[in-house]
């Protein structure tokens, strides 16, 4: 394995597409890439308290496809679906799993049919839940799932922003079809301080949709103000009581749910439009009723980010498209990074504690770890 990717890197730099060793073996290149890497994972699915639920790794490097980037990562992410996946259940590892599903860092080899990067290019990506993840110094990805990272951005605002970014624009652009048609419609996004939250409503304030965001506490009613939210209401009230107060009695034309549909179900069904849309991108915790939605022809759709990749779908090319978007949206200054907590460096521990923060479900923004 250790030898294969050499080869790759060799190949890549010496621009030949050949994997004969021998001919390019450049000791240079052999001293670059270690054979071994630092990793955090996990056999057992234990509660975040157990010292054992992430633990410290020393693994092989990551083997690369044809189509694949090796990325030495810099900074990774901790996402509500690092902890969805780390979850206690009964199933033992033969193998160690790394999570870890976006991150950001610098090409470092390059399979034969890689030919949107080069080595040596900064990226931000987000990764394949089916495969290991970034919380490892290394991380082999389908190169279409890696962006150009944006200049303006340092290694962790970078890291911060590709998962939450490409679940919000697809919610927005690809689900929901919203457009610059849409200018001066309505949005209510439900729990807009968080990550997903948090970058949807400059997504949508940019397309100049009016954004009524929910919160419940004066700081993470602040940091969605701050993002772009005009109104917004308190979650722990009755919404539609508090959309009548501000004007909205009639009710709003999109809904975006960043969290779980079934407590706020009956409230959704009332306060969306007649022909209006609601996206759902967290599972619902019930069994919900879709027969109501009839009456007003409700549309709804749902948003899982790993859909096109999963399923290899004839549009899979649309993640390097969105990140290539965003990434330069970010530069110009039209979207703003959303992290607000780095803890370094990237370890066992450390992650535990980023788990455990995330696991309080009270996390505004982001939160990232870097270096190892
Ligand atoms: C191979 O190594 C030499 C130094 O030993 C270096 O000058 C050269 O650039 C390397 N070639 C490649 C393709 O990396
Ligand atoms: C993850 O990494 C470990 C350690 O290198 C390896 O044994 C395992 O097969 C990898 N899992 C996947 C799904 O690639
Ligand atoms: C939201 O409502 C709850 C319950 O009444 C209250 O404790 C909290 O302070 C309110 N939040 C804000 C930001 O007003
Ligand atoms: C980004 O942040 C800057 C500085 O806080 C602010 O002036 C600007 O309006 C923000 N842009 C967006 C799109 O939220």
């Amino acid at each position: 394995m250790f030898w294969s990717i050499l080869t790759i890197v060799f190949s890549t730099f010496c621009a030949v597409n050949t994997f004969d060793i021998s001919a390019h073996s450049n000791k240079t290149m052999a001293t670059k890439l270690p054979s071994k890497m630092k990793a955090v994972g996990l056999y057992k699915y234990l509660p975040i308290s157990d010292v054992n639920s992430l633990i410290d790794l020393e693994v092989s490097l990551p083997t690369i496809q044809e189509n694949e980037v090796l990325i030495e990562v810099k900074a990774t992410a901790v996402n509500p679906i690092d902890t969805k996946q780390r979850a206690p259940k009964p199933n033992v590892e033969t193998a160690p799993r790394i999570l870890g599903w976006d991150g950001a860092g610098v090409i470092v080899a390059k399979g034969d049919k890689a030919g949107i990067h080069n080595v040596g290019d900064e990226v931000f990506f987000v990764a394949d839940l089916r495969k290991n993840g970034s919380n490892a110094q290394y991380i082999a990805l389908d190169e279409i799932l890696a962006g150009p990272k944006p200049k303006r951005f340092t290694f962790e605002q970078a890291a911060a922003m590709p998962l939450t970014t490409v679940t919000a624009f697809e919610s927005i652009y690809d689900r929901l079809l919203i457009s610059e048609k849409d200018k001066g419609k309505s949005i209510l996004v439900i729990n807009s301080a968080g990550g997903v939250g948090s970058i949807a409503t400059q997504l949508l304030k940019h397309l100049g949709l009016k954004v009524i965001g929910t919160a419940s506490r004066p700081e993470s009613e602040d940091f969605t103000r701050k993002h772009g939210a005009e109104i917004v209401l308190n979650h722990t009230k009755d919404l539609a009581e508090q959309l009548e107060s501000v004007g909205y009695g009639a009710g709003v034309d999109f809904i975006l749910v960043n969290y779980d549909p079934y407590p706020y179900w009956d409230t959704l069904v009332k306060v969306i439009k007649p022909q209006g849309k609601i996206c759902l991108i967290v599972d619902s915790s019930g069994l919900v009723d879709i027969r109501v939605l009839k009456d007003k022809s409700i549309t709804l759709v749902h948003e899982m980010m790993t859909t096109r990749l999963k399923y290899n779908t004839d549009d899979k090319f649309r993640y390097q498209d969105i990140l290539q978007i965003v990434s330069k949206m970010f530069d110009e200054g039209k979207l703003n990074c959303t992290l607000t907590r780095t803890i370094s460096p990237i370890n066992a521990a450390n992650l535990r504690e980023g788990h455990r923060i995330i696991e309080e479900k009270k996390m505004l923004g982001k939160l990232v770890l870097s270096g190892f």
